[in-house]
């Protein structure tokens, strides 16, 4: 009786256990070298999951704007008016997982990726903190150890606001806890930012690669904004304008060693991080099997067993 009693103790703490853990919110880093995929696939895999998305890159992005617009040129020694700038400033990351855009590189397949709206002080920065000026400076505002501290802040904030909570399901094996979570890009995620998630992924693909890709995507705006606006179809802007392959693999391979090498939270490979070298991949492939490590992780069913 008693031995009864101990083994319907030990199953219901087990399932109090099993619930709990799938109960708890769910946290995915994703981190790498520049183009190598991280938010498009962040964006797909919170998709996926049914989590919020945070790209941290975009924060470090805004700081930068603002210390372009404000005539910071140089952060060694304006760091201190960036900072309280930074502290003054509101950032918000708009994840939009029902307006999808294929996403433009024909090689991601079928998979539709979710659109990000960035909002500084309400203002929607998307557009602006991806041109080539805020490329040139990102990696130097990102290497001061009082701008990192300022963006931290925020960065925890948004990712509080922006997981999802755990939710039950009716799967026919009765009913199922399903977890909320968020999944956060960057270059310090799973290093400094969560040092705890649940699931580290560092993304990486070969430089020629990530810089083919980056022109693609740069080509397919340029396709969509020639066939929006006449203008430009006529060849107002010159293609001169925009970069060579060998232009972005120089300032990819340039923001990398500066990533790489700064004091301050560099870009490494966390040691319990799964390391996914995407060259020869396809978008689907990569979204589907760090969907499945997630799934795997939270006691869920796989769904991609096909891959
Ligand atoms: O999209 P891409 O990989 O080109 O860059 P991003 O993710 O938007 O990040 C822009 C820059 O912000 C990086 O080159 C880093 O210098 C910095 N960054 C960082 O230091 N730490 C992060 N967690 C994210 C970005
Ligand atoms: O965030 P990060 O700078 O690391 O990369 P991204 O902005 O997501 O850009 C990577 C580009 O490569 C996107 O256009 C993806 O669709 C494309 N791509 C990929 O990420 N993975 C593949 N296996 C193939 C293409």
């Amino acid at each position: 009786m008693l031995c009864l009693r101990a083994t319907l103790c030990r199953r219901a703490s087990q399932r109090l256990l099993v619930h709990r853990r799938l109960a708890r919110d769910f946290t995915i880093a994703i981190d790498g070298p520049a183009a190598s995929g991280k938010s498009s696939t962040a964006r797909a895999v919170a998709l996926e999951l049914g989590f919020g998305y945070i790209d941290s890159g975009s924060i470090y992005r805004c700081a930068t704007l603002l210390a372009l617009r404000n005539n910071i040129a140089d952060v060694s020694t304006g760091a201190t008016d960036l900072i309280d700038l930074i502290n003054k400033s509101s950032v918000n990351i708009k994840f939009q997982p029902s307006s999808t855009r294929s996403a433009p590189n024909l090689i991601t397949g079928r998979l539709s990726v979710p659109d990000v709206r960035i909002l500084l002080n309400e203002e929607d920065v998307s557009e602006e903190i991806r041109k080539p000026e805020v490329n040139r400076l990102v990696a130097k505002v990102a290497s001061d150890g009082g701008v990192r501290t300022a963006v931290l802040g925020i960065q925890r904030a948004l990712a509080g606001a922006a997981e999802t909570r755990s939710t039950s399901v009716a799967g026919k094996d009765g009913v199922v806890s399903v977890p909320g979570g968020v999944v956060m890009d960057g270059r310090d995620i799973g290093t400094t930012i969560f040092p705890n998630a649940e699931l580290k992924i560092y993304l990486d693909a070969s430089a020629m690669a990530r810089a083919i890709r980056r022109w693609d995507e740069m080509n397919s705006s340029l396709k969509q904004a020639r066939a929006a606006d006449p203008a430009l179809a006529a060849g107002d802007k010159a293609p001169a304008e925009y970069p060579s392959v060998e232009d972005i693999a120089r300032e990819l391979e340039e923001r990398d060693y500066a990533d790489i090498n700064r004091e301050h939270s560099p870009l490494r490979i966390a040691k319990d991080a799964v390391v996914i070298d995407n060259t020869a991949m396809t978008f689907e492939q990569q979204v589907y099997s760090i969907a499945d490590l997630a799934r795997d992780r939270m006691g869920l069913e796989r769904k991609h067993d096909d891959l």
